[in-house]
């Protein structure tokens, strides 16, 4: 489903991405941990084809076709959707009339007001997301918290085949947080093909939308490759302790 291969990104002068390799199949859970500015962000940028960020060498290929060089809005219609870390508010564009274009994007035939309506309106009252936000201009005046219900309102809507949670668990109190991981966990027992990543801090999401493997990532690459129960041996040891690294076998 996404495979990334030796993949080398750079801004300006300084080296982000350094030979990235990363296998993620259909049905599969990943999550990525690492220190701060380690490039996690970046990668899910340079995934959905940010184009401040400079591709030096390797390659992204989503369901065997390298995306390298597409627009993001062609990546998106391919089924790839990325929950931003810190999503942005637009001033002047509806939220619903954007959900809605967004909806249309990856439809032969526009979706019907009706049907729209009802399903924008079911999935916000799952997910508890204030309705009166689904009217004003996108993230506009939304908390944290409310910024990252509405990524997830958008994910559900669009029916993404492959998924990017980019700390998706900061800005979510403890309420919000299960609500969000529910409705998740509902999308993808719905959709079982669904590709995941999940990049957190904490392995507190996990808990509840459990991945097959968990990545440590430092300085731009991946040094481990575990199980669930690496998440939380770095939780205990930190990024510092390479005892993590040494032990068992590590990813190339
Ligand atoms: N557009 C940019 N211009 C300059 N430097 C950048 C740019 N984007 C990212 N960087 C730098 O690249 C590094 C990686 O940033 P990134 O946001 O990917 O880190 P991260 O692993 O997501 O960190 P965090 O856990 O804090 O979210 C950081 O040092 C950051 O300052
Ligand atoms: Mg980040």
């Amino acid at each position: 489903m996404l495979s990334i291969k030796k993949l080398n990104v750079v801004v300006g002068d300084k080296k982000i991405l350094n030979d990235f390799n990363i296998d993620i199949k259909e049905g599969e859970i990943h999550a990525i941990m690492g220190p701060n500015g380690t490039g996690k962000s970046t990668l899910s940028k340079v995934i959905l084809g940010n184009k401040n960020y400079e591709v030096v060498s390797g390659d992204i290929k989503f369901d065997g076709k390298s995306i390298l060089g597409l627009a993001t809005d062609e990546i998106a219609r391919l089924g790839v959707f990325v929950s931003f870390q810190n999503p942005i508010s637009i001033e002047g564009v509806v939220n619903s009339e954007f959900l809605k274009t967004a909806i249309n994007a990856r439809r032969e035939n526009a979706i019907g007001l009706f049907e729209f309506v009802k399903e924008l309106e079911g999935k916000a009252k799952e997910l508890d997301y204030p309705e009166e936000l689904i009217h004003r201009g996108v993230n506009v005046g939304a908390s944290g918290g409310e910024r990252k219900k509405n990524e997830v309102l958008q994910m559900e809507l669009l029916e993404p085949k492959f998924i990017i949670l980019d700390e998706l668990d900061s800005g979510l109190d403890i309420d919000s947080l299960k609500k969000v991981c529910e409705g998740i966990n509902n999308y993808l027992k719905n959709h079982p093909k669904t590709g995941v990543l999940i990049i957190t801090h904490y392995p507190r999401i996990l808990e509840y939308i459990k991945p097959q493997f968990v990545h440590m990532m430092v300085c731009g690459k991946i040094v481990k490759t575990g199980g669930y129960d690496l998440a939380f041996e770095i939780e205990k040891k930190g990024y510092s302790d390479t005892s993590i690294i040494d032990s068992g076998e590590n990813n190339e």
